[in-house]
């Protein structure tokens, strides 16, 4: 109101003055660049409005203050050092803290799920400061989750590997316009090769080993890993890997999105990975259709087998799963035990720092069992 009526008044002014020159002066008050902030309440839609936030307003002020993100139980135990996040994704976007002094000042709370005790005495105090959002953060699929009575209606923002999520995290292959032609298949010294480091019964892993029992009968395979005692240092998973012709990535349980590091081993090592999970389809949401070969393509593990077999032996067909390497490009993911949940962590840093939106997470295990 007050810019109409003080355009009014300048109006007046200027009729007053010089009568001839209203017009040429209206146009020049509405299209110059202004040098003066405008009134009150900026339309959001004049660019004007940009050049003055540009100094020191307070829309700035608020744009540059990093939201505080606590972590409020190092989850597993597993401590790594909050510029982690800068020096591996170049996420530098939220204050990281463990230190619970702040909570009350704290924009988000990142509450691990296989943390919580079962009566809930773990949780951060409640009532909770009304701008802040709790954060609930599991990485491990339905067969390996514990339905912890009271969590249902209690957070605002899921942080897991579903798609769906509020804050999905996965490690993803990026695009590039121009096309890489240096990718070389690494040199392959054995045929298909799994690292196999949990071999618990209770984690749902019946599927893979049934298959593999069968598998494993018509055509060699290296393993390693803790299950086998061969144990792979971490210095040597990639390298290990890009020796393959094909790696075995099979998933313990089968979820929708719960597509892990294990096909992204493969892929950014330079080999076939051979994916047993959620259909294929799935995978095609994340992974281009031609970068592996699903265990569903086949009628039996046999045929699955004897397919390896012939493209070990007919390079031109080998050659064409990496194809999409052209236009795409895999990041290794980090693989320190202690480095399990790094990834998720810098990424809801990055997610609080862009999204401010009020939420909230209701029925919980409604969404994460169905
Ligand atoms: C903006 O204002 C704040 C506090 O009012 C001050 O500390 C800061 O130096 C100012 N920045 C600029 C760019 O003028
Ligand atoms: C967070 O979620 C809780 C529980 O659903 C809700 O009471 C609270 O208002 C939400 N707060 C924000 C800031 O989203």
């Amino acid at each position: 109101m007050s810019s109409i009526r003080g355009s009014l008044l300048c109006r007046l002014v200027v009729i007053v003055t010089l009568a001839g020159v209203i017009s040429m002066g209206i146009i020049f008050f509405q299209f110059s660049p202004s040098h003066n902030c405008p009134p009150p309440l900026p339309k959001p839609k004049q660019m004007k409005v940009h050049k003055c936030a540009k100094s020191n307003s307070s829309f700035t002020n608020i744009a540059e203050e990093k939201p505080i993100l606590l972590l409020w139980i190092w989850p597993e135990n597993y401590r790594f050092a909050f510029n982690d996040c800068k020096k591996f994704y170049n996420i530098d976007n939220c204050h990281l803290t463990d230190d619970r002094s702040l909570y009350n000042d704290a924009d988000n709370v990142i509450v691990y799920h296989r943390a919580i005790h079962w009566h809930l005495s773990n949780l951060p105090p409640s009532p909770r400061p009304p701008f802040q959002r709790w954060i609930w953060l599991h990485l491990e699929s339905p067969t390996n989750t514990k339905r912890i009575p009271g969590l249902e209606n209690l957070f605002n923002l899921t942080l897991s590997y579903r798609q769906d999520a509020d804050i999905p995290v996965r490690m993803r292959l990026t695009t590039r316009k121009k096309p890489n032609e240096d990718f070389v298949i690494p040199k392959k010294d054995k045929l298909v090769c799994w690292i196999v480091s949990n071999n618990d019964p209770t984690t749902g892993i019946d599927t893979r080993n049934v298959f593999y029992r069968e598998f494993s009968k018509y055509i060699q395979v290296t393993l390693f890993g803790k299950a086998y005692a061969r144990f792979l240092d971490y210095k040597d998973y990639y390298p290990t890997m890009a020796s393959c012709k094909f790696y075995l990535a099979f998933e313990n349980s089968i979820h929708k999105d719960y597509i892990t590091e294990k096909l992204n081993g493969p892929l950014a090592a330079g080999t076939i990975p051979v994916v047993l999970g959620p259909p294929r389809r799935n995978y095609e949401n994340f992974v281009p259709a031609e970068s592996f070969i699903h265990v569903d393509d086949f009628p039996d593990a046999k045929s699955l087998a004897e397919y390896l077999i012939h493209l070990d032996k007919d390079e031109d067909a080998y050659r064409k799963y990496f194809n999409w390497r052209k236009h795409l490009t895999p990041s290794p993911h980090l693989i320190l035990q202690t480095q399990e949940f790094i990834l998720a962590i810098c990424t809801a840093c990055d997610h609080v720092a862009r999204h401010r939106e009020y939420k909230e997470a209701h029925d919980l295990y409604d969404w994460y069992f169905s």
